[in-house]
């Protein structure tokens, strides 16, 4: 008997991952990998803190406060998540209107879900985190990818967003600090966005995953800045509090009428409701890392700058190899010059992969802008990055 199975997947690809069964090949045959695919800085030397993993250990073994939690969240991480907003971003949100979910990836199928019909086009980066580009297409919408200018440091073409929208346009994606750029924009530019959107009706969805990871510019929320346009805003536990496998994140929508924020909540309350409710004794974690101390969080962001400066200057001295200087988050995005390799990333970063164990993600894997570039994680030890940048030099002198 032969399943009938959907042809729906046939085309949705996750380039971050892809290669990975290449890799474990090559590994099969002897050849030493180095990961530098996947912005996950537990798999280097970085660890959680220990009073958060405390306090989720104390609620899970001690306290038996292992139940299903509430599908929006329980409601001490909710006010942490409130006052945190405040704190951190000067946004002002109620617990009420927050949902916590398992993880912003989750969070990014919610937002998806409940504004995206059959057909129906998400504004998008290009280059752009994969997901926005897979998620909407789950949905039978798709994803429009705007421009973003790599001559000046990776920033938002503003002209291009408007030049794209639609009637079917039903959000503008900011994903600020940028994966995969590590640009971090200036608040004219969020502002700028935020007036096209307003001008068109159309609300904005943030991605702010990496707004406590900048080493250059100041990380403002649109949520801070937006009068009448309604933002929903991601954020998540995996990057600045080291907790990328306990899958936490969370979701709220800004939204200055109130028009919309009862309908909003009660949609995006359906998909919580249907997966019953994020891991609970990681949300008591979640409260620990929010409330406790958050010391790590310069520590950490001094060795992401050193690493990813580093990475920085071996890149920008390789022949064929141009670089716009990260600014933030733990990725660097070089363009691999015609002169050096006339076949696609895709086919440069499997050969980089094969020949030196160097394993980078191809740029054409973040949409139609990343063509002819390599996102290269800048998490390791330094004595990984310089083997790492060795491997490749000497892979680029000889192609
Ligand atoms: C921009 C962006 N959004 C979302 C995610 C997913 O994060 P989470 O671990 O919270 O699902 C990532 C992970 O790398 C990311 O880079």
């Amino acid at each position: 008997m032969k399943i009938r199975f959907t042809e729906d997947l046939d085309h949705i690809e996750y380039a971050i991952r892809g290669l990975v069964p290449l890799a474990k090949k090559a590994a099969e045959k002897g050849r030493e990998i180095i990961y530098l695919n996947i912005g996950d800085p537990l798999k280097y030397d970085f660890k959680t803190p220990k009073h958060i993993i405390e306090a989720a250990y104390i609620a899970s073994m001690r306290d038996n406060r292992n139940y299903y939690g509430e599908s929006q969240g329980i409601i001490e991480l909710r006010e942490a998540i409130s006052e945190h907003e405040k704190r951190i971003n000067n946004v002002d949100i109620s617990p009420n209107d927050i949902i916590v979910t398992q993880g912003v990836s989750e969070g990014i199928s919610f937002i998806c879900r409940i504004l995206l019909d059959r057909g129906d086009e998400a504004l998008v980066p290009s280059p752009s985190y994969p997901l926005y580009i897979n998620v909407p297409e789950l949905y039978h919408a798709r994803a429009v990818e705007y421009k973003v200018v790599e001559e000046e440091g990776w920033i938002p073409d503003i002209d291009d967003i408007r030049k794209n929208i639609t009637d079917r346009t039903r959000f503008i994606t900011i994903i600020n600090p940028n994966n995969p750029t590590g640009s971090v924009y200036s608040e004219k530019v969020i502002r700028g966005i935020i007036d096209v959107a307003g001008e068109y009706g159309i609300p904005v969805v943030s991605d702010e995953i990496y707004n406590q990871i900048v080493f250059e510019g100041r990380f403002r929320s649109p949520a801070s800045i937006s009068k009448d346009v309604p933002v929903f805003v991601l954020n998540g536990f995996s990057k600045a509090y080291l907790m990328t496998g306990w899958r936490l994140g969370y979701v709220y929508i800004h939204d200055p009428s109130g028009e919309n924020r009862d309908k909003a909540i009660s949609l995006i309350m359906k998909m919580a409701m249907i997966r019953l409710s994020a891991n609970t004794p990681a949300q008591y974690g979640a409260v620990a890392a929010l409330r406790g101390p958050q010391d790590h969080i310069r520590e950490i962001n001094r060795k992401f700058r050193e690493r990813s400066e580093l990475m920085y200057k071996r890149l920008s001295e390789m022949p064929g190899i141009s670089v716009v200087k990260p600014r933030g988050t733990f990725y660097i995005f070089p363009r691999i010059s015609q002169e050096i390799f006339s076949g696609d990333d895709k086919k440069f970063v499997e050969r980089l992969l094969l020949e030196t164990g160097v394993f980078v993600v191809y740029g054409s894997g973040f949409g139609e802008t990343g063509k002819g570039h390599f996102r290269a994680v800048t998490l390791p030890p330094e004595d990984i990055i310089r083997d790492a940048m060795d491997k490749i030099e000497r892979f680029i002198r000889g192609i």
